[in-house]
Protein backbone atom coordinates (compact mmCIF):
# COMPACT_ATOMS: atom_id res chain seq x y z
CA UNK A 1 0.00 0.00 0.00
CA UNK A 2 1.22 3.44 -0.91
CA UNK A 3 0.63 5.80 1.58
CA UNK A 4 3.51 8.19 1.56
CA UNK A 5 5.71 9.76 -0.94
CA UNK A 6 8.60 7.85 0.41
CA UNK A 7 6.04 4.71 -0.03
CA UNK A 8 6.28 5.79 -4.05
CA UNK A 9 9.81 6.22 -3.97
CA UNK A 10 10.25 2.55 -3.04
CA UNK A 11 7.88 1.42 -5.52
CA UNK A 12 9.67 3.18 -8.45
CA UNK A 13 12.83 2.10 -7.37
CA UNK A 14 12.00 -1.46 -7.94
CA UNK A 15 10.56 -0.15 -10.86
CA UNK A 16 13.29 1.78 -12.89
CA UNK A 17 16.67 1.03 -14.38
CA UNK A 18 19.09 1.60 -11.23
CA UNK A 19 21.46 4.00 -13.53
CA UNK A 20 18.27 5.98 -14.54
CA UNK A 21 17.03 5.90 -10.59
CA UNK A 22 20.40 7.32 -10.23
CA UNK A 23 19.93 9.71 -12.62
CA UNK A 24 16.69 10.72 -10.91
CA UNK A 25 17.94 10.64 -7.17
CA UNK A 26 21.29 11.57 -7.41
CA UNK A 27 22.95 15.19 -6.89
CA UNK A 28 26.58 16.14 -7.10
CA UNK A 29 29.34 15.63 -5.26
CA UNK A 30 28.99 13.55 -2.18
CA UNK A 31 25.29 14.82 -2.25
CA UNK A 32 24.99 17.05 1.19
CA UNK A 33 23.32 19.37 0.02
CA UNK A 34 21.28 16.60 -1.53
CA UNK A 35 20.53 15.39 1.61
CA UNK A 36 20.61 18.73 3.48
CA UNK A 37 17.08 19.60 1.46
CA UNK A 38 15.33 16.82 3.18
CA UNK A 39 17.19 17.37 6.86
CA UNK A 40 16.18 21.15 7.19
CA UNK A 41 12.51 19.81 7.40
CA UNK A 42 13.14 17.88 10.46
CA UNK A 43 14.50 20.82 11.85
CA UNK A 44 11.33 22.49 13.15
CA UNK A 45 8.20 21.46 15.14
CA UNK A 46 4.68 22.73 14.43
CA UNK A 47 2.75 24.83 16.81
CA UNK A 48 -0.81 23.69 16.67
CA UNK A 49 -3.13 26.04 17.65
CA UNK A 50 -6.73 24.13 18.70
CA UNK A 51 -10.58 24.52 18.63
CA UNK A 52 -10.07 26.94 15.59
CA UNK A 53 -13.06 25.11 13.96
CA UNK A 54 -10.87 24.21 11.48
CA UNK A 55 -12.43 20.79 10.49
CA UNK A 56 -12.42 21.76 6.67
CA UNK A 57 -9.26 23.52 5.78
CA UNK A 58 -9.28 25.54 2.73
CA UNK A 59 -5.78 24.49 0.74
CA UNK A 60 -6.24 27.29 -2.03
CA UNK A 61 -3.94 30.53 -2.66
CA UNK A 62 -3.32 32.51 -5.67
CA UNK A 63 0.23 33.16 -7.31
CA UNK A 64 0.46 35.58 -10.31
CA UNK A 65 -2.80 36.29 -10.33
CA UNK A 66 -4.17 32.93 -10.81
CA UNK A 67 -5.66 30.06 -8.18
CA UNK A 68 -3.98 27.40 -7.52
CA UNK A 69 -5.81 24.66 -5.31
CA UNK A 70 -2.79 23.85 -3.32
CA UNK A 71 0.32 25.90 -2.87
CA UNK A 72 2.29 23.05 -4.76
CA UNK A 73 3.67 23.24 -8.20
CA UNK A 74 5.40 20.39 -10.00
CA UNK A 75 9.02 21.45 -10.72
CA UNK A 76 10.75 21.52 -13.89
CA UNK A 77 12.63 18.50 -14.22
CA UNK A 78 14.24 17.12 -17.52
CA UNK A 79 12.98 13.35 -20.14
CA UNK A 80 9.84 12.50 -17.89
CA UNK A 81 9.92 10.17 -20.51
CA UNK A 82 12.84 8.43 -18.84
CA UNK A 83 9.98 7.37 -16.18
CA UNK A 84 7.03 6.81 -18.58
CA UNK A 85 6.75 6.43 -22.25
CA UNK A 86 4.21 9.75 -22.21
CA UNK A 87 6.26 11.61 -20.30
CA UNK A 88 4.89 15.11 -19.78
CA UNK A 89 1.87 14.46 -21.77
CA UNK A 90 0.76 11.98 -18.32
CA UNK A 91 2.07 14.48 -16.04
CA UNK A 92 0.02 17.25 -17.28
CA UNK A 93 -2.92 15.02 -17.36
CA UNK A 94 -2.38 13.49 -14.18
CA UNK A 95 -1.94 16.88 -12.35
CA UNK A 96 -5.20 18.47 -14.53
CA UNK A 97 -6.95 15.38 -12.97
CA UNK A 98 -6.66 17.19 -9.24
CA UNK A 99 -7.52 20.92 -10.68
CA UNK A 100 -5.15 23.77 -10.98
CA UNK A 101 -2.16 22.33 -9.93
CA UNK A 102 0.83 24.11 -11.84
CA UNK A 103 3.37 22.36 -14.20
CA UNK A 104 6.38 23.84 -15.08
CA UNK A 105 8.01 22.24 -17.83
CA UNK A 106 11.61 22.06 -18.61
CA UNK A 107 13.52 23.16 -21.54
CA UNK A 108 14.20 19.43 -21.24
CA UNK A 109 10.66 17.94 -21.37
CA UNK A 110 10.70 14.51 -23.19
CA UNK A 111 7.85 15.79 -24.72
CA UNK A 112 6.83 18.35 -27.13
CA UNK A 113 5.31 21.38 -25.35
CA UNK A 114 1.91 21.40 -28.00
CA UNK A 115 1.22 18.03 -26.95
CA UNK A 116 1.80 18.74 -23.14
CA UNK A 117 -0.45 22.05 -23.33
CA UNK A 118 -3.31 20.04 -25.19
CA UNK A 119 -3.85 17.99 -21.94
CA UNK A 120 -3.52 20.97 -19.10
CA UNK A 121 -7.49 21.39 -18.18
CA UNK A 122 -6.98 23.92 -15.36
CA UNK A 123 -3.71 23.49 -14.73
CA UNK A 124 -1.32 26.93 -15.51
CA UNK A 125 1.55 25.84 -17.38
CA UNK A 126 4.85 27.50 -17.08
CA UNK A 127 8.05 27.28 -19.28
CA UNK A 128 11.82 26.69 -17.67
CA UNK A 129 14.12 28.54 -19.69
CA UNK A 130 18.00 27.72 -19.48
CA UNK A 131 19.01 30.38 -21.41
CA UNK A 132 21.17 28.43 -24.55
CA UNK A 133 24.32 30.14 -25.97
CA UNK A 134 22.18 30.52 -28.95
CA UNK A 135 19.88 32.61 -28.04
CA UNK A 136 17.62 32.06 -31.41
CA UNK A 137 16.66 28.27 -30.15
CA UNK A 138 15.31 29.79 -26.29
CA UNK A 139 13.81 32.59 -28.45
CA UNK A 140 11.75 30.32 -30.43
CA UNK A 141 10.81 28.13 -27.55
CA UNK A 142 9.97 30.66 -25.47
CA UNK A 143 7.52 32.15 -28.66
CA UNK A 144 6.01 28.58 -28.97
CA UNK A 145 5.21 28.14 -25.43
CA UNK A 146 3.42 31.91 -25.34
CA UNK A 147 1.42 30.28 -28.67
CA UNK A 148 0.64 26.92 -26.62
CA UNK A 149 -0.65 29.28 -23.45
CA UNK A 150 2.17 29.13 -20.94
CA UNK A 151 1.40 31.84 -18.79
CA UNK A 152 4.91 32.54 -17.38
CA UNK A 153 8.64 32.01 -17.56
CA UNK A 154 11.03 30.83 -14.82
CA UNK A 155 14.70 31.71 -15.92
CA UNK A 156 17.02 28.52 -13.84
CA UNK A 157 19.70 30.76 -12.95
CA UNK A 158 22.31 28.06 -10.95
CA UNK A 159 23.21 26.07 -14.12
CA UNK A 160 26.25 28.25 -15.83
CA UNK A 161 26.55 24.24 -16.39
CA UNK A 162 25.47 21.05 -15.55
CA UNK A 163 26.88 19.80 -11.90
CA UNK A 164 28.69 17.43 -11.18
CA UNK A 165 26.63 14.15 -10.68
CA UNK A 166 28.99 11.23 -9.52
CA UNK A 167 26.75 8.86 -9.90
CA UNK A 168 25.50 9.20 -13.71
CA UNK A 169 30.02 9.84 -14.63
CA UNK A 170 30.13 6.17 -12.42
CA UNK A 171 27.53 4.40 -14.70
CA UNK A 172 28.60 6.63 -17.99
CA UNK A 173 24.78 7.54 -18.05
CA UNK A 174 23.49 8.25 -21.27
CA UNK A 175 19.62 9.05 -22.56
CA UNK A 176 18.49 5.63 -24.14
CA UNK A 177 17.67 6.24 -27.88
CA UNK A 178 14.19 6.58 -27.64
CA UNK A 179 14.21 9.90 -25.08
CA UNK A 180 15.79 13.23 -26.43
CA UNK A 181 14.73 16.98 -25.83
CA UNK A 182 11.73 16.80 -27.78
CA UNK A 183 11.51 20.86 -28.09
CA UNK A 184 15.07 21.12 -29.28
CA UNK A 185 15.47 18.50 -31.74
CA UNK A 186 15.56 20.21 -35.52
CA UNK A 187 16.39 23.13 -33.88
CA UNK A 188 20.55 22.39 -34.33
CA UNK A 189 20.14 21.44 -30.63
CA UNK A 190 22.16 17.87 -29.99
CA UNK A 191 22.68 16.47 -26.34
CA UNK A 192 25.17 13.19 -26.92
CA UNK A 193 24.32 12.22 -23.21
CA UNK A 194 22.62 13.65 -20.68
CA UNK A 195 25.25 16.51 -19.89
CA UNK A 196 24.62 19.14 -22.42
CA UNK A 197 28.13 21.24 -20.91
CA UNK A 198 28.72 22.66 -24.52
CA UNK A 199 25.00 24.13 -24.85
CA UNK A 200 24.96 26.29 -22.02
CA UNK A 201 25.48 29.78 -21.86
CA UNK A 202 28.38 30.19 -18.77
CA UNK A 203 28.52 34.06 -19.25
CA UNK A 204 24.88 34.90 -18.46
CA UNK A 205 24.66 37.96 -16.24
CA UNK A 206 21.23 39.82 -14.68
CA UNK A 207 20.75 41.45 -18.13
CA UNK A 208 19.33 38.15 -19.25
CA UNK A 209 16.03 39.46 -17.48
CA UNK A 210 15.98 42.31 -20.11
CA UNK A 211 16.80 40.07 -22.88
CA UNK A 212 13.50 37.76 -21.69
CA UNK A 213 11.41 40.87 -21.38
CA UNK A 214 12.40 41.82 -24.95
CA UNK A 215 11.11 38.66 -26.32
CA UNK A 216 8.31 37.43 -24.28
CA UNK A 217 5.05 39.79 -22.42
CA UNK A 218 5.19 36.51 -20.22
CA UNK A 219 6.21 37.03 -16.47
CA UNK A 220 9.59 36.13 -15.35
CA UNK A 221 10.66 34.46 -12.49
CA UNK A 222 14.11 33.41 -11.45
CA UNK A 223 14.69 29.96 -10.30
CA UNK A 224 18.30 28.62 -8.31
CA UNK A 225 18.66 31.63 -5.57
CA UNK A 226 20.14 30.97 -2.33
CA UNK A 227 21.09 34.01 -0.68
CA UNK A 228 18.98 37.69 0.42
CA UNK A 229 21.55 39.57 -1.78
CA UNK A 230 20.58 37.72 -5.07
CA UNK A 231 17.14 37.98 -4.12
CA UNK A 232 17.58 41.91 -3.80
CA UNK A 233 19.38 41.55 -7.00
CA UNK A 234 16.65 39.75 -8.77
CA UNK A 235 14.22 42.43 -7.88
CA UNK A 236 16.29 44.84 -8.82
CA UNK A 237 16.26 43.58 -12.24
CA UNK A 238 12.68 43.22 -12.15
CA UNK A 239 11.56 39.70 -11.85
CA UNK A 240 8.26 38.46 -11.36
CA UNK A 241 8.95 36.05 -9.12
CA UNK A 242 11.58 34.15 -7.04
CA UNK A 243 12.21 30.52 -7.07
CA UNK A 244 14.35 29.38 -3.45
CA UNK A 245 16.46 26.24 -4.88
CA UNK A 246 19.40 24.39 -5.16
CA UNK A 247 18.63 22.53 -7.93
CA UNK A 248 17.74 19.53 -5.66
CA UNK A 249 21.44 19.13 -4.59
CA UNK A 250 22.67 18.70 -8.27
CA UNK A 251 24.21 21.84 -8.63
CA UNK A 252 26.64 22.82 -6.62
CA UNK A 253 27.28 20.41 -3.64
CA UNK A 254 27.99 22.60 -0.47
CA UNK A 255 25.06 24.61 -0.02
CA UNK A 256 22.73 24.81 2.85
CA UNK A 257 19.20 23.10 2.38
CA UNK A 258 16.56 25.55 0.64
CA UNK A 259 14.63 25.52 3.96
CA UNK A 260 17.76 26.87 5.71
CA UNK A 261 17.98 30.01 3.39
CA UNK A 262 14.04 30.39 3.04
CA UNK A 263 14.27 33.11 6.01
CA UNK A 264 16.71 35.27 4.98
CA UNK A 265 15.36 35.34 1.09
CA UNK A 266 12.23 36.04 2.79
CA UNK A 267 12.99 39.07 4.81
CA UNK A 268 15.27 40.32 1.38
CA UNK A 269 11.94 39.79 -0.39
CA UNK A 270 9.53 41.50 1.76
CA UNK A 271 6.64 40.19 0.04
CA UNK A 272 7.10 42.31 -3.34
CA UNK A 273 7.19 39.24 -5.35
CA UNK A 274 5.87 35.69 -5.23
CA UNK A 275 8.80 33.86 -3.17
CA UNK A 276 8.80 29.92 -4.08
CA UNK A 277 10.60 26.80 -2.47
CA UNK A 278 12.12 23.85 -3.78
CA UNK A 279 14.33 21.00 -2.87
CA UNK A 280 13.04 18.06 -0.53
CA UNK A 281 9.44 18.71 0.07
CA UNK A 282 7.98 14.86 0.75
CA UNK A 283 5.19 15.95 2.69
CA UNK A 284 2.22 17.96 4.03
CA UNK A 285 3.60 19.12 6.94
CA UNK A 286 6.71 20.34 4.91
CA UNK A 287 4.71 22.51 3.17
CA UNK A 288 3.08 24.15 5.95
CA UNK A 289 6.91 24.34 7.52
CA UNK A 290 7.79 26.35 4.00
CA UNK A 291 5.18 28.98 4.34
CA UNK A 292 5.22 29.63 7.72
CA UNK A 293 9.54 30.27 7.09
CA UNK A 294 8.07 32.75 4.04
CA UNK A 295 7.41 31.22 0.84
CA UNK A 296 4.17 31.45 -0.49
CA UNK A 297 4.14 28.10 -2.36
CA UNK A 298 6.55 25.14 -2.93
CA UNK A 299 7.53 22.72 -5.96
CA UNK A 300 8.23 19.42 -5.48
CA UNK A 301 10.54 17.60 -8.47
CA UNK A 302 11.43 14.36 -7.95
CA UNK A 303 7.78 12.61 -6.28
CA UNK A 304 6.56 13.74 -9.63
CA UNK A 305 9.05 11.04 -11.28
CA UNK A 306 7.90 8.44 -8.61
CA UNK A 307 4.48 8.93 -9.28
CA UNK A 308 5.00 8.65 -13.25
CA UNK A 309 7.05 5.73 -13.19
CA UNK A 310 4.82 3.40 -10.63
CA UNK A 311 1.57 4.53 -12.80
CA UNK A 312 1.75 7.32 -15.14
CA UNK A 313 -1.05 9.84 -15.31
CA UNK A 314 -2.81 8.33 -11.92
CA UNK A 315 0.36 7.82 -10.47
CA UNK A 316 0.74 11.52 -10.34
CA UNK A 317 -3.09 12.08 -9.33
CA UNK A 318 -2.27 9.44 -6.98
CA UNK A 319 0.42 11.22 -5.92
CA UNK A 320 -0.83 14.56 -5.08
CA UNK A 321 -3.13 13.01 -3.84
CA UNK A 322 -1.37 12.01 -0.86
CA UNK A 323 0.73 15.55 -0.33
CA UNK A 324 -2.95 17.32 -0.74
CA UNK A 325 -4.65 15.23 1.91
CA UNK A 326 -1.26 15.32 4.33
CA UNK A 327 -1.62 19.15 3.95
CA UNK A 328 -5.05 19.05 4.79
CA UNK A 329 -5.02 16.82 7.70
CA UNK A 330 -1.62 19.08 9.21
CA UNK A 331 -3.67 22.12 8.53
CA UNK A 332 -6.82 20.67 10.22
CA UNK A 333 -4.99 19.45 13.48
CA UNK A 334 -2.63 22.77 13.75
CA UNK A 335 -5.76 24.57 13.52
CA UNK A 336 -5.77 26.41 10.09
CA UNK A 337 -8.93 27.31 7.94
CA UNK A 338 -6.91 28.68 5.24
CA UNK A 339 -3.00 29.20 4.54
CA UNK A 340 -3.74 33.37 5.16
CA UNK A 341 -3.89 31.73 8.88
CA UNK A 342 -0.03 30.55 9.04
CA UNK A 343 2.13 33.17 10.68
CA UNK A 344 6.17 32.75 11.88
CA UNK A 345 4.68 31.37 15.29
CA UNK A 346 3.69 27.81 13.30
CA UNK A 347 6.66 26.46 13.39
CA UNK A 348 10.14 26.41 15.97
CA UNK A 349 13.42 25.20 15.98
CA UNK A 350 14.02 22.07 17.20
CA UNK A 351 16.82 23.29 18.86
CA UNK A 352 15.27 25.88 20.86
CA UNK A 353 12.75 23.84 21.80
CA UNK A 354 11.89 23.69 24.87
CA UNK A 355 12.83 27.45 25.25
C1 LIG B 1 15.88 18.52 -12.10
N1 LIG B 1 15.82 19.90 -11.92
C2 LIG B 1 15.78 20.73 -13.03
N2 LIG B 1 15.66 22.07 -12.87
C3 LIG B 1 15.58 22.89 -13.93
O1 LIG B 1 15.48 24.10 -13.75
N3 LIG B 1 15.60 22.38 -15.21
C4 LIG B 1 15.69 21.04 -15.45
O2 LIG B 1 15.67 20.61 -16.60
C5 LIG B 1 15.82 20.18 -14.33
N4 LIG B 1 15.96 18.82 -14.51
C6 LIG B 1 15.98 17.99 -13.41
C7 LIG B 1 16.06 16.61 -13.63
C8 LIG B 1 15.99 15.75 -12.54
C9 LIG B 1 16.05 14.27 -12.77
C10 LIG B 1 15.86 16.28 -11.23
C11 LIG B 1 15.75 15.37 -10.03
C12 LIG B 1 15.82 17.64 -11.02
C13 LIG B 1 15.71 20.48 -10.56
C14 LIG B 1 14.25 20.59 -10.13
O3 LIG B 1 13.58 21.60 -10.84
C15 LIG B 1 14.10 20.95 -8.65
O4 LIG B 1 14.88 22.09 -8.35
C16 LIG B 1 14.48 19.83 -7.71
O5 LIG B 1 14.19 18.57 -8.25
C17 LIG B 1 13.70 20.02 -6.41
O6 LIG B 1 14.08 19.12 -5.46
P1 LIG B 1 13.25 17.74 -5.13
O7 LIG B 1 11.78 18.07 -4.98
O8 LIG B 1 13.55 16.83 -6.25
O9 LIG B 1 13.88 17.36 -3.84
Amino acid sequence: MRLTLGDFARSAEARLDPAIWDFFEGGAGEERTLAANAQAFDRWWLRPSVLRGADRPETAVKILGRAWDLPVGIAPVAFHTLAHPLGEIATARGTAALGSVPLVVSTFAGRRIEEVAAQRGDVPLWLQVYCLRDRSITRSLIERAENAGFEALVLTVDAPHLGRRLRDLRNDFRLPADVGPANLAGDGFRVPAAHARAEFDPGLDWSVVDWLRSVSALPVLVKGILTGADAALAIGAGVDGIVVSNHGGRQLDGVPGTLDVLPEIADAVAGRVPLLLDGGVRRGRDVLAALALGADAVLVGRPVLHGLAVGGAEGVTDLLTILLDELTDAMSLCGLRTLADITPDLVRPVTSWPA
